[in-house]
């Protein structure tokens, strides 16, 4: 079988060193497109392949459809917002993610990022300390677990929101687990986001939520853009002078928010929570090996759609 690499954003060396090896010794032939910069040269590698490893790269239908021998197509990561799972489902493709395999790459730069606010951008002022501070995880999936996990060695005060997680199971983490969103923006001066983006989610945290946080307020985003309602948060932003926003997605009104609030952001230019030599190891294997067991075995337990 012919199985595609394809990120715009590369994987380290040695992690498709990892990939190589595990498609050379199950006689798959591998191919790569990295760093592309055009979806022409997507649409073109795609073809005669029977299997592509992405990031977050979008796999939409005219991919789908110029991908003729496609059976299945692994997203490295967790979020798998960027496949059009209809059009994958309808061609009879399989699509799978690779949870937690690059979580503890992220988890540690939400903490990083709480940090960097924390001590104004490293700009030389006075700052404050996360000891004793209030965190809130929104969504306590593979990514919040491990946050709550750290951010309670810098000594923070943890509480965790997610309808699909039973409070005892949030509770014997040692997080404190909260029955409302709101509750858990009205307590918490620090909120780190790891929803999902999907219809429910989109622009779900704007004026109303995040005006409930108390004072020094700071908003960490490593999860998508699209689940931030942006104009209501620039508008949050001008109202609220202690209220910071860190994410590693820049907004699609990036300028809006530089012109306004430099010092109150930080915003990296391109999507580097998952962007770590481990992360990509993780991510890039279990990718290959899922690869490699759906078409020896038939193993279909990461499918997504
Ligand atoms: C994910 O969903 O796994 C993360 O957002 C990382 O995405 P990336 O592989 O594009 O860095």
């Amino acid at each position: 079988m012919k199985i595609l690499v394809a990120t715009d954003k590369p994987f380290a060396p040695i992690a498709i060193e990892g990939i190589k090896k595990v498609t050379d010794n199950a006689k798959h032939e591998l191919v790569l497109l990295e760093k592309y910069t055009e979806k022409t040269q997507l649409l073109e590698a795609v073809k005669n392949v029977d299997a592509i490893i992405i990031r977050s790269d979008i796999v939409d239908k005219e991919v789908i459809n110029a991908a003729e021998k496609l059976k299945i197509v692994v997203r490295a990561g967790a979020g798998f917002d960027n496949i059009d799972l209809t059009t994958a489902t309808e061609k009879n493709i399989v699509a799978m993610n690779t949870p937690g395999q690059n979580s503890n790459a992220v988890a540690e730069l939400a903490l990083g990022f709480m940090v960097m606010m924390a001590r104004n951008n490293f700009d030389g002022t006075s700052g404050t300390e996360l000891k004793c501070k209030k965190l809130g995880i929104h969504a306590y999936g593979n990514v919040g677990k491990l946050v709550a996990n750290i951010a309670k060695g810098f000594g923070m005060e943890v509480f965790a929101f997610d309808p699909f997680v039973s409070k005892e199971a949030i509770e014997k983490d040692g997080v404190k687990a909260v029955n409302t969103v709101e509750e858990l923006y009205s307590t918490c001066q620090y909120i780190s986001l790891h929803i999902p983006a999907n219809d429910k989610t989109k622009k779900s945290i704007n004026y109303n939520l995040l005006s409930k946080m108390p004072k020094g307020a700071t908003l960490i985003n490593t999860a998508r853009k699209e689940v931030i309602n942006e104009e209501e948060i620039l508008k949050l932003m001008a109202e609220r002078k202690d209220f910071k926003y860190a994410s590693d997605i820049e907004p699609s009104s990036k300028d809006a928010f530089i012109e306004n609030f430099s010092n109150r952001i930080f915003f990296s230019p391109k999507k580097i929570g998952a962007q770590t030599s481990e992360a990509n190891i993780n991510a890039g294997i279990a990718a290959a090996k899922q690869i490699v067991d759906f078409f020896e075995t038939g193993n279909i337990q990461f499918k997504v759609n």
